[in-house]
């Protein structure tokens, strides 16, 4: 009803709106929270009053404070969401063509794990944004300094002329030429103009493949490549900074601003990867567009909504609330994921659940991708100071003159990186820049239209995945301990909910290592016959029967309602534990050992591209193991230890008389059974497949002898 009212209420000036959740979803969530919440004292409570013989008490009791800490922590994303609506037409109408300058930052690195040709598509699908052309602009940084990327782009530029004039006028969606072409592959073309196009794109991918393989692209275009030196390589060049559309005044061809930037590298400078670049682009752009608001995109990501720079404005624009909002974040949705998400790469409750929750407490993070920011906040105005009227921009430009900015040596001395724009020093800098923005008064909000505004390309296999969470729970962790820590730094800043939003995926890798001992344990001591928890028949059994239910009902409900499959939550719940077990535990130790200064962590881009078995293997959702990776062991051990003391205790039972054994037991059996289950892909892959995805079996023999060893050693101690 609330809902409904809300919808007629007479709000006609403002440029968008903002919905709570429903009373009656409120009350009934948060029943719900205290009732588990309720359960958890208890649980605790029976740990400190009831006596046991050994030492494994203490041990759950302080495992169980930790789990239920963690979970209030949790609560802050979930206590009061809401959700932002906007009104385009508004906007369009009290604008026309006076929207303000935007300009859109595409970063690419490596021109094999991101190919040209999904970056030209990224590329052209925010050329053809629906948005005034001369008020456009899209940079392209290219930090793999490649000349193929360049070329494509020369190719791109061409392709424009066609692509974007025919988007506009048959309103095209999505806007990128490979998406949309290939949506219209099984339908068929429209027209003879839609076939023209696909013939046209095709030629176009085909050249710019056909140079990918030959490397001969500085043969074909002379314009622009002569910047690159003879001994030039990607670690190791000059700036290279290329105007190819100079689309500031209105012109016929209707193209925005295109430009190539290549900032200088050196062996010995330090060049701070993503932010950077993103540093280099926001002073380069300065001189040239200008804009006052930038769209921040992975160069994998491309525009699947040609609405969302006018979904932005809606809010950044708007008289009344606006003003507070420094950064309007969009979720990182992608494409490429089987129906049933095999590797949980959807991030569904992240994106439909807990980022609503994140904007109801203050605003959502930075994440690096999908953002639109107000240039002068990014580059250090405060919160509460006035707006400076937008810098005209140059009529001529000097290309010579703006270079130097994207030097080596431009930001030494300077506060860039610390005051200004990114902030460097941490693998997850998109994260600490938007809380260092936050805790200066600044808002942000949080977009999550039906059409998604971006789609970028999901890790497809589960060795990616492991890697790039490994990276992401190593960087919020740092963040936990750095002098940026939501904690302190947050303090009497930002909101406590938003402090702990923070916090509950800051306290990613540590939340492993409890984690991975309440299941080694749980195994170990099932094998040995020592009840953990309370017997079943018993009234103390209540409440951890209640939890384990209801807490997981609640998350498949939840699931579900975020628009996924049963077997999909399924899959999900296997990479919560293997999250834990593998790359969080990774990411904590080696957070640890950098703290203590012993390893240095690199910077690891997860691949984009699969070989073709492999993704055959995808579609058919069977999970790829394949290389020998010290994760896969700590999994593989951890699976063969469920699986030993499984079968051991169920054999113990079946041959046992005692039917107290069963009732002391229960939850323990349940649990490690429900591991044993949920392993299942893993045991397949060690030992039942014989294709190349399979577990390697080195690994595989390695796992089994630890996982024997560790029975052995607890039947015998
Ligand atoms: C992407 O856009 C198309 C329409 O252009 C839409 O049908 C599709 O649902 C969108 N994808 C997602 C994931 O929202
Ligand atoms: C990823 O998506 C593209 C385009 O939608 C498709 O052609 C490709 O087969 C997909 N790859 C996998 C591994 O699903």
């Amino acid at each position: 009803m609330r809902e409904v009212e809300d919808r007629f209420s007479p709000v006609h000036d403002r440029l968008f709106e903002t919905r709570r959740r429903r009373t009656g979803r409120m009350i009934a969530y948060r029943a719900f929270a205290v009732s588990v919440f309720g359960c958890i004292c208890w649980i605790l409570f029976y740990r400190v009053t009831v006596p046991v013989e050994n030492r494994t008490g203490l041990v759950m009791l302080i495992l169980e404070i930790w789990f239920g800490l963690y979970w209030v922590i949790r609560q802050s994303l979930r206590w009061n969401p809401v959700w932002r609506y906007t009104f385009t037409d508004k906007l369009s109408l009290r604008y026309k063509k006076d929207l303000p300058r935007l300009d859109v930052f595409v970063c690419t690195a490596d021109p094999v794990i991101e190919p040209p040709l999904m970056v030209v598509n990224t590329v052209l699908s925010v050329l053809a944004l629906d948005y005034p052309p001369e008020k456009l602009a899209v940079y392209l940084s290219d930090d793999g300094g490649s000349e193929l990327t360049f070329y494509a782009l020369t190719e791109a530029v061409e392709f424009a002329k066609i692509w974007v004039p025919f988007c506009k006028r048959v309103n095209v969606e999505p806007r990128s030429p490979a998406a949309y072409l290939s949506s219209k592959a099984n339908s068929g073309f429209d027209s003879a103009e839609e076939e023209e196009v696909a013939k046209l794109y095709k030629e176009m991918a085909v050249r710019i493949e056909s140079a990918s393989k030959l490397e001969e692209a500085r043969l074909n275009y002379s314009d622009g490549f002569s910047q690159w030196d003879s001994d030039a390589t990607g670690r190791n060049h000059g700036t290279i900074l290329q105007i190819l559309v100079d689309g500031r005044e209105e012109n016929e061809k209707g193209i925005p601003t295109l430009v190539y930037l290549s900032r200088e590298k050196r062996p010995e400078h330090h060049h701070h990867y993503k932010a950077g670049s993103m540093n280099a682009l926001l002073r380069v752009s300065s001189k040239i567009t200008c804009g006052r608001f930038i769209l921040n995109l992975d160069c994998d990501m491309y525009s699947n909504n040609s609405k969302s720079a006018l979904d932005a404005l809606c809010i950044l624009l708007d008289e009344k609330e606006g003003k507070k909002i420094a950064f309007v974040q969009f979720p990182q949705w992608f494409e490429n994921s089987t129906r049933n998400d095999l590797y949980g790469s959807m991030m569904r409750v992240i994106a439909n659940v807990e980022f609503n929750g994140l904007d109801g407490n203050g605003g959502p993070f930075y994440i690096g991708t999908g953002c639109f920011h107000r240039r002068d906040v990014i580059c250090g105005r405060n919160y509460g100071e006035e707006e400076e009227e937008s810098q005209k921009v140059q009529e001529v430009l000097e290309l010579e003159k703006i270079k130097p900015l994207a030097s080596c040596t431009y930001e030494e001395g300077s506060q860039w990186g610390k005051e200004m724009g990114l902030k460097y020093g941490c693998p997850v800098e998109d994260v600490i820049t938007g809380l260092a923005i936050q805790c200066g008064g600044w808002k942000s909000a949080y977009l999550n239209p039906k059409q998604q505004a971006f789609l970028g390309v999901a890790p497809t296999n589960l060795h990616q995945m492991l890697v790039q969470q490994r990276r992401w729970s190593e960087g919020d962790f740092q963040i936990f301990l750095s002098e940026y820590s939501p904690v302190w730094y947050g303090q009497g800043k930002i909101s406590l909910g938003l402090i702990l939003g923070y916090c509950g995926y800051c306290l990613w890798a540590p939340s492993a290592v409890p984690v991975a001992i309440y299941s080694v344990l749980t195994a170990l001591c099932l094998l040995k016959g020592i009840p953990l928890f309370p017997k079943v028949s018993s009234l103390w059994f209540i409440p951890f029967g209640y939890v384990t239910v209801v807490v997981n009902a609640y998350s498949l409900v939840d699931f579900l309602w975020c628009g996924g499959t049963f077997r999909g939550w399924w899959n999900e719940e296997r990479m919560w534990l293997y999250r834990r077990t593998s790359s969080f535990i990774f990411g904590f130790m080696d957070t640890i050992l950098k703290k203590l200064g012993v390893s240095e962590s690199a910077f690891v881009i997860t691949a984009k591209v699969g070989e073709e078995e492999a993704a055959e293997r995808y579609e058919k959702e069977v999970m790829e193991f394949g290389v020998e990776s010290p994760m896969f062991l700590l999994l593989g051990t951890l699976g063969m230890l469920n699986l030993f003391c499984f079968a051991a205790a169920v054999l113990r039972l079946m041959t046992s008389r005692d039917g107290g054994e069963l009732q002391k037991m229960g939850l323990q059996l349940v649990i490690t059974g429900v591991l044993v289950v949920i392993n299942w892909p893993l045991y397949e892959g060690m030992l039942l497949r014989k294709d190349k995805g399979k577990m390697p079996i080195s690994v595989t023999v390695k796992s089994v002898v630890l996982a024997l060893s560790a029975c052995t050693c607890i039947v015998f101690l």
